[in-house]
């Protein structure tokens, strides 16, 4: 199966039936769906929310409480348990400034090699305002966890676990069950980044069971600007306001205020209302054309990209051989990664390159960065023949 038929569904791919779109980790184009139900919300029931004594600010109150009743039913999660937010960084941010019980000097965080810099800096940041310790557990040559040595970096001191279900630069998926059980063995919470597995294949909070889950929209085939952070019931109400403002208080005066219990406490001001509408029907079209069938396309075109790649002379493929995902990372010996997107782009393929927010890793790895082709629900083994096209012409040209 090497096409689900959706790309008309996307106003701006049948728009440019020439392009060849890889570049879904780092941002999903927008099926039809999902630009009218923003649309619909705008023309037919907008107001703001949570404040109208009047029946047209119910009704969009009632749209964006019942997005957020189905973000925590996609994900099997409680309503309660989920705070909008603007994408997967403002996400963790929100955690490393509230973390529950507040941060102690010579608290340890616990990231890896593969985290992508929302999941690093934040952690830098809170660790120089609170004394903090960053332990990092490496990435073996093949892209995965060395979970040996995360067994030798957990102890009485570890707070906090933040790790990315599947990584963004090299398609791995995180182990993350073992990685909650260990962390509960000394006492430490888990964040796990869903920015690159939200979008993908079927996400089961209640089997996964970490402290902390984000995501960001706009790869979710959502709007840009919304994104979310699930945080567990018994978790989220020992944590104090991120920011403060209007709706997100219980009583205001001069002498104090009280805040709203969780999801409302963390959103302070009017937010993004018509994102969280435009978000919701992105994850109904996500379960319409089956989560599973995703896996399965998206899979089967990297493994089929990884393989041809391999076949070409001097070519390197990041991450383990056992495609995970849909995102392949490569250099090719003698082309620079900039160069490689430059003439693909000729070619009116779209991919990233450079380091993807990842410069750590590629350290590891002794480059700058890769080349990154990601699959999207949309694309199909069209697209792997233009980028393998692509790819053989820029080897033509520099190496
Ligand atoms: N994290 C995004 C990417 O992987 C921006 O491209």
């Amino acid at each position: 199966m090497s096409d689900l038929g959706l790309r008309q569904e996307f106003p701006l791919l049948a728009a440019r039936p020439e392009l060849h779109f890889l570049d879904t980790a780092a941002s999903a184009q927008k099926p039809r769906v999902v630009l009218e139900a923003e649309r619909e919300f705008y023309s037919e029931r907008y107001a703001n929310i949570h404040r109208g004594a009047y029946s047209l600010s119910v009704e969009a109150t009632d749209a964006y409480e019942g997005a957020r009743a189905r973000i925590a039913a996609f994900l099997n999660a409680s309503p309660r348990e989920v705070v909008f937010v603007r994408g997967a960084t403002e996400a963790i941010n929100l955690v490393a400034h509230s973390f529950p019980g507040g941060w102690r000097e010579g608290d340890e965080i616990v990231l890896t090699e593969m985290e992508h810099h929302a999941n690093i800096v934040p952690w830098q940041l809170a660790a120089q305002r609170s004394g903090l310790v960053i332990r990092v557990v490496p990435v073996t040559e093949d892209g995965r966890l060395e979970l040996g040595a995360l067994d030798r970096i957990l102890g009485p001191r570890t707070r906090l676990v933040a790790v990315g279900h599947i990584s963004n630069a090299l398609g791995t998926l995180n182990p993350v069950e073992h990685l909650v059980r260990r962390a509960r063995e000394v006492g430490a919470m888990v964040l796990v980044d869903g920015a690159q597995s939200v979008p993908g294949r079927k996400v089961d909070l209640a089997e996964l069971d970490p402290d902390f889950f984000v995501f960001s929209g706009h790869k979710t085939y959502g709007p840009t600007g919304i994104g979310v952070l699930v945080g567990r019931n018994d978790v989220l109400p020992k944590m104090p306001p991120y920011q403060g403002g209007g709706d997100m208080i219980a009583k205001v005066s001069f002498e104090g205020t009280t805040f709203k219990l969780p999801p409302g406490r963390f959103e302070a001001g009017t937010p993004n209302i018509a994102g969280a509408v435009g978000l919701a029907r992105a994850l109904d079209f996500l379960e319409e054309t089956g989560l599973d069938r995703i896996e399965a396309h998206e899979r089967a075109l990297a493994v089929e990209a990884r393989s041809r790649l391999l076949q070409l002379d001097g070519t390197t493929v990041y991450g383990p051989e056992d495609v995970q995902s849909g995102i392949v990372s490569f250099n090719v010996a003698g082309v620079h990664p900039h160069d490689m997107a430059t003439v693909l782009d000729q070619q009116g393929v779209a991919i990233r390159a450079g380091h993807h927010c990842c410069q750590p890793l590629w350290h590891r790895y002794g480059v700058p960065g890769s080349a990154r082709a990601s699959f999207g629900l949309y694309n199909t083994m069209a697209d792997v023949e233009a980028l393998i096209e692509g790819v053989q012409a820029a080897q033509r040209l520099f190496a």
